[in-house]
């Protein structure tokens, strides 16, 4: 199965997936990463790991994902040849044409029990309401945000102490877990 990550920052995920492609528990290839941000270092872990990138281009735009743009990132990952879309860390939101070129191909991970805290820095939303638990969640992505039907979910504590960044440390850390075991099923219903 190929892989087409979009992500626009550290790319820690992607990493966890390779590593679970380097050591034999996923079966699968990553051909190609793309990312919004010519210096976020999801691109720069690909390149050292010899994995083709792309830049996708928003003109300008800070939040905005222009559809003809999607349909650039549509073509580049039909050329890549890419089975399935796992968006890693990936800020902006995904719609038509990419949704309808990719049909129940495209996953997100997103660092909450959704349906709880989607959009943006959602481990700080669960510190600021006084949750005792969070966690994070793979779901197949929708027109909505975050809000596609749940693949694999894993629950984190929230600690007396719990600073945003402590938390979200936390998290990622199930996240490494969770996202390469949320593509295998995803694999086996493909
Ligand atoms: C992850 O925690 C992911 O859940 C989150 O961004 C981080 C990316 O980390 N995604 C979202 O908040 C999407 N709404 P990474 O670049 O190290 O994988």
């Amino acid at each position: 199965m190929r892989l087409g990550i979009l992500g626009s920052g550290s790319g820690s995920n992607m990493q966890a997936i390779l590593d679970a492609i380097a050591d034999g528990s996923l079966d699968a290839e990553i051909a190609i990463v793309l990312s919004d941000n010519p210096d976020a270092y999801i691109l720069e872990r690909a390149r050292k790991a010899g994995i083709p990138t792309g830049l996708i281009d928003c003109r300008g735009f800070k939040t905005k994902y222009p559809l003809e743009v999607q349909a650039e990132t549509a073509a580049a990952l039909l050329k890549a040849e890419v089975d399935l879309v796992c968006l890693a860390g990936f800020m902006r939101l995904v719609k038509s044409p990419l949704m309808a070129v990719f049909p129940g191909r495209i996953i997100n991970i997103h660092p909450s029990l959704l349906p709880a805290f989607p959009g943006l820095h959602a481990w700080k939303q669960a510190l600021e309401q006084g949750v005792s638990e969070s966690g994070c969640t793979v779901h197949y992505v929708d027109a909505g945000i975050d809000t596609g039907p749940i693949i694999l979910q894993a629950k984190v504590p929230v600690l007396p102490d719990d600073t945003a960044e402590s938390l979200h440390e936390r998290i990622q850390v199930e996240e490494h877990r969770l996202y390469p075991e949320a593509i295998r099923i995803v694999a086996s219903r493909l």
